[in-house]
């Protein structure tokens, strides 16, 4: 019998948490009455529109919405979110076949990589990522293959030497722009390119969009359901945590190719009665009624995101502005560069009173860097970068 949990099959796999070390650095300083701004998890502070909330309470009071929902989400749910679909991006998709609802994008990452990697098969994804694309790799027993991404042409390169080279094609590429935590923003044309390439090797393509709506200055992120015959190779999974304020919801969509799409649905139908359904029906609302509100929130992130800068800029930390997304990926400080980024983060908290995320964390290529997340407001953040200014005179 294992004698702690790390003995476990699957939970030896999985390193402790790296967040966690400056998480429970934050919560002692807090207890001690310290006010830490915390720029660390890219949880949105932002409310829920007011309307979503109001029909979340209209229906939780129906007695016919307390039973189980469907594990692929209400019809009303998957057509609303085809019609977002056709709105704005243009492209047409069957809400029976090719849509199911998630209980957000991480289900729907986890369970269709589960549903669709087997022992050895390869995942190729860029490095440094959101975790649960390595790891939900390694959970479903495959390989994760991970290719650096310092922009997002050399990933293209590597991915096309990767294609020659290697006797082991990839199964799956698992790839998500704009990116976390790099920030990293594409156009239409890669997504042509990563189409094409899938196509003529077989491949199959997770898009995990959770940023969809934060692009700033004018860029609109693209779905790389527009690609024309994505949908023979691709899925794309959307998320209303972002775009919506809605992260404790948790609704989310996987769209797109309906082999995978079946897939999830199955090993679902296993695990899940679906998202309760007031919820399901609230997030109609919000799908149907509430773009003006995320673009405010997109703006909100676009103004916090100048403040930062700015202010790392007069803090002697000049770092590039991001396109899109709700972070900051920053270069450590060149004085502090060789103490890593887990040290340098638990020395930010300790000296500025300012967490942020380690690069470590999201993988070994993401060494030499710290993730801001935009989640306070810009007094809060002028306050950072003020206190981050003393410390790196120090
Ligand atoms: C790239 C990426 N995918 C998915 C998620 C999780 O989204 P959800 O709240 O829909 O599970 C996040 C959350 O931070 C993310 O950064």
């Amino acid at each position: 019998m294992p004698q702690n949990s790390d003995e476990f099959y699957r939970i030896s796999k999985l390193p402790p948490y790296v967040f966690a070390v400056i998480n429970e650095m934050r919560a002692r300083a807090r207890a001690a009455q310290i006010d830490v701004i915390d720029l660390g998890m890219g949880n949105p502070d932002g409310a829920t529109p007011r309307v979503v909330v109001n029909k979340l309470i209209e229906a939780s009071r129906n007695a016919r919405n307390h039973r189980y929902s469907q594990s692929r989400g209400i019809p009303h749910l998957r057509e609303e979110i085809v019609k977002r679909y056709k709105r704005n991006y243009d492209v047409d998709l069957d809400p029976d076949k090719e849509a199911i609802v998630t209980i957000g994008a991480k289900d729907a990452l986890a369970h269709l990589l589960f549903a669709i990697v087997g022992p050895d098969d390869a995942v190729v994804s860029p490095n440094p990522a959101y975790p649960i694309h390595q790891y939900g790799v390694l959970m479903a027993e495959g390989h994760a293959c991970m290719l650096p991404m310092p922009d997002a042409a050399t990933f293209l390169n590597r991915l096309e030497d990767l294609y020659r080279t290697s006797n082991r094609k990839p199964k799956v590429l698992l790839i998500s722009f704009p990116h976390n935590p790099t920030t990293t923003c594409v156009d239409l044309d890669f997504f042509k390119e990563i189409i094409r390439l899938a196509q003529q090797h077989g491949t199959l393509v997770i898009h995990d969009f959770a940023y969809a709506d934060l692009g700033f200055d004018g860029y609109k992120p693209p779905s790389i359901l527009q690609v024309e015959g994505a949908k023979e190779v691709a899925v794309e999974i959307f998320s209303l945590s972002k775009s919506y304020n809605m992260a404790g919801w948790r609704v989310g969509f996987c769209l797109g190719n309906p082999k995978m799409i079946g897939a999830l649905a199955r090993i679902k139908s296993y695990l899940d009665y679906g998202v309760f359904q007031p919820i399901q029906i609230a997030s109609i609302i919000a799908l149907r009624e509430c773009e003006e509100d995320t673009r405010k929130i997109c703006t909100t992130y676009q103004k916090r995101r100048d403040v930062l800068i700015t202010g790392l800029k007069r803090a002697g930390w000049p770092v590039e502005p991001p396109r899109g997304s709700m972070f900051v990926w920053a270069p450590l400080p060149e004085k502090h560069r060789a103490l890593g980024s887990l040290d340098f983060a638990k020395l930010l908290l300790e000296k500025a009173r300012v967490a942020v995320s380690p690069g470590i964390g999201f993988g070994p290529m993401g060494e030499g860097h710290v993730r801001f997340a935009l989640i306070e407001n810009d007094q809060r953040l002028r306050q950072a970068t003020r206190s981050i200014g003393t410390f790196l005179k120090e």
